[in-house]
């Protein structure tokens, strides 16, 4: 017994969490102490046997809780002195940290608006709560026709509703300013879409350009958004195809070769060799008349930015510009 005793002291002057372990062993383990002394139980009467059998016992648990109370001791102590060794000083400057970065949506709206900001457009915004009249039913979209359909959106009370496009600021700019007009309109828009390529909330930006009759043409239009699209996608082939928009007329969407295969037919233009990019036309006589404009022609566009984010820099997924995930969008800094 006088040996079991001694690990005692070995414990208590054990110095590191590895020393316990090792002591452990020694002593629990299959050919440790403990199991040499039970193991001499055999020769001794019966007698002693349960007089040794029960001292044994009570070591075992003594140095069990003694291992147990060391070895967190021991581990606390080396978790400080861990910590002290890292020295981790939360107010230190790293110079690894990197500058942020407008996301791809901002960065494209923002070149859109400085082409025509250049031209001496100026900006307007509304809110994304529309009413109907603005979103709708002076943009030649009367109640419950069918063209509505393809602009469905999430409603509140009193025919209010999340804008479906911005067009509506074309019809605020002219209720509240005589003409002529320039202007852009930037911003949020709404519609009840998911899927790869379309999400319940985009950017639209707006254009509406207003002066005396005659003075606009579909010439002005074409020149003018030829010119746009070289300057967002470089030298890419611009068209013109008819199309229809209530309030529009004669409306035409506008496509550029496909900046992926450069017009030979891929996946992403569906083999046809096109993209589509906007939407335009010549302001319908409804439209000025609902705003009481008289004497005056105009056309106008809208584009959505994500699909220029997207072809500018060539992502698959529009989803993904909404994940806020940093690999992605470090990529486009
Ligand atoms: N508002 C139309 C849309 O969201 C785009 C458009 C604007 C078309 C102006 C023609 C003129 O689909």
């Amino acid at each position: 017994m006088r040996l079991l005793k001694e690990w005692y002291d070995a414990i208590n002057n054990a110095t590191n969490v590895d020393a316990i372990e090792e002591i452990r062993i020694s002593i629990f383990g299959k050919k440790g102490v403990l199991a040499t002394e039970f193991a001499k139980m055999k020769t001794a009467s019966n007698e002693d046997k349960s007089k040794i059998a029960k001292e044994l016992n009570t070591h075992k648990s003594a140095l069990m809780n003694e291992l147990s109370v060391k070895k967190t001791e021991l581990q606390t102590q080396e978790l400080e002195l861990a910590m002290q060794a890292e020295g981790l000083d939360v107010s230190l400057y790293s110079t690894s940290s990197e500058a942020g970065a407008l996301h791809p949506v901002m960065e494209t709206m923002d070149r859109i608006v400085e082409y025509f900001a250049a031209l001496n457009f100026a900006v307007k915004t509304g809110g994304m709560v529309e009413d109907d009249f603005n979103n709708f039913e002076a943009l030649n979209l009367p109640k419950y026709h069918p063209a509505r359909d393809m602009q469905d959106t999430f409603y509140f009370k009193d025919e209010m509703l999340l804008r479906t496009h911005t067009s509506p600021v074309q019809i605020r700019t002219m209720m509240a300013q005589k003409p002529p007009i320039r202007m852009i309109a930037p911003g949020a828009v709404f519609r009840r879409d998911y899927d790869i390529t379309h999400t319940p909330m985009f950017h639209q930006i707006e254009g509406l350009l207003v002066d005396e009759k005659g003075k606009v043409s579909f010439a002005n239009l074409k020149f003018i958004l030829e010119d746009f699209l070289k300057f967002m996608f470089g030298e890419v082939e611009v068209r013109f195809r008819p199309s229809f928009f209530p309030f529009t007329e004669p409306s035409a969407e506008a496509d550029i070769s496909c900046v992926f295969c450069k017009g030979d037919g891929c996946r992403v233009c569906s083999h046809t060799g096109w993209l589509e990019v906007l939407g335009c036309g010549i302001v319908d006589p409804n439209v000025f008349e609902a705003v009481k404009y008289e004497n005056v022609s105009g056309y106008a566009f809208g584009l959505g930015v994500e699909r220029f984010a997207m072809l500018i820099h060539q992502i698959g997924d529009l989803r993904s510009l909404f994940e806020g995930d940093i690999k992605l969008l470090e990529q486009f800094r």
